[in-house]
């Protein structure tokens, strides 16, 4: 990977010109790839970006980085920019070819205190755009979110708008409270994450009950639970929230009977029967 060169002039590295997604694979098969293929085909569409490959043509390069079942559990990063112009101008030639990049790492099993003791957030103004469905590769919030949690010995951000929560730094937000699964609904103010979007099907259909409604910052601090989802990190259970603990500071029951069925889905995507 070290022997890649992209050119100075790529508009991903001089404007952050470029839309990613992040896949987890279990075995050598992803979790809801083409789920994820979806939100990349959206991402690009939103930033006027022609998609460079044809489904096929993802399906088989990413499965190549992989490498063929058995494999390790590995995370699959892509990106795609609108590639290297000979000058820098926003407004950018018709004919340059968009820049691909892809690699897959390692997935670090989880910590085993994290489902005993769970972890700690912060809370931030959200400072970001008005485009947050897409998956762009300008971060430079999310990275300074991430430090200010780091600086708080916390693992994540959760943003809010004018006291309504929108999402993490890099994670979707749910809550719990009456045995109820609360979570912002998807807008332009969030990633329509597709590790949420597994966690409600998963609700859905083992009988637990969830809503997609605005979530005061208020409500989220008198929850009895708050998970964080990411494709990364599945589903965590969040024990303190500004310092304070969340329920009774422990992961909650909620999160033990869902951390189970996601866990079960993973077990089944490994043996190939999803
Ligand atoms: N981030 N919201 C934001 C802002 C994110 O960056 C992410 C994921 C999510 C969760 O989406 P998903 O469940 O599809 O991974 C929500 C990835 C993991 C990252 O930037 O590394």
């Amino acid at each position: 990977m070290t022997e890649a060169r992209v050119s100075v002039m790529d508009r991903g590295f001089i404007f952050g010109d470029g839309v990613y997604e992040v896949i987890p694979s279990y075995g050598g098969y992803f979790l809801r790839l083409e789920q994820h293929l979806d939100r990349l085909d959206a991402s690009l569409a939103a930033i006027r970006l022609d998609n460079p490959l044809a489904r096929d043509e993802w399906r088989s390069v990413l499965r190549r980085l992989v490498g063929a079942p058995p494999a390790p559990d590995q995370s699959v990063y892509l990106q795609v920019t609108r590639g290297a112009p000979a000058s820098r101008d926003h407004l950018c030639p018709a004919d340059v070819a968009p820049t691909v990049f892809a690699c897959a790492s390692p997935i670090k099993p989880r910590r085993p205190e994290i489902a005993t003791e769970g972890v700690a957030c912060i809370t931030r103004p959200d400072i970001r755009w008005l485009h947050c469905e897409i998956k762009s590769t300008s971060l430079i919030a999310a990275v300074m979110m991430r430090r200010e949690a780091e600086d708080a010995s916390a693992l994540e951000t959760i943003m809010h708008r004018d006291g309504v929560v929108t999402e993490g730094a890099v994670s979707n937000v749910l809550m719990v409270a009456s045995n109820t699964i609360m979570t912002p609904p998807n807008s332009h103010l969030l990633l329509p994450g597709i590790t949420r979007e597994l966690t409600l099907l998963l609700a859905e259909e083992h009988g637990i009950r969830y809503l997609e409604e605005p979530v005061p910052l208020e409500t989220l601090r008198n929850a009895d639970e708050i998970w964080l989802s990411s494709s990364t990190r599945e589903v965590l259970p969040v024990t303190r929230l500004d310092g304070a603990p969340v329920g009774d500071g422990r992961p909650g029951p909620l999160w033990q009977h869902m951390d189970r069925l996601y866990q079960a889905h993973k077990e089944k995507v490994r043996n190939g029967d999803v």
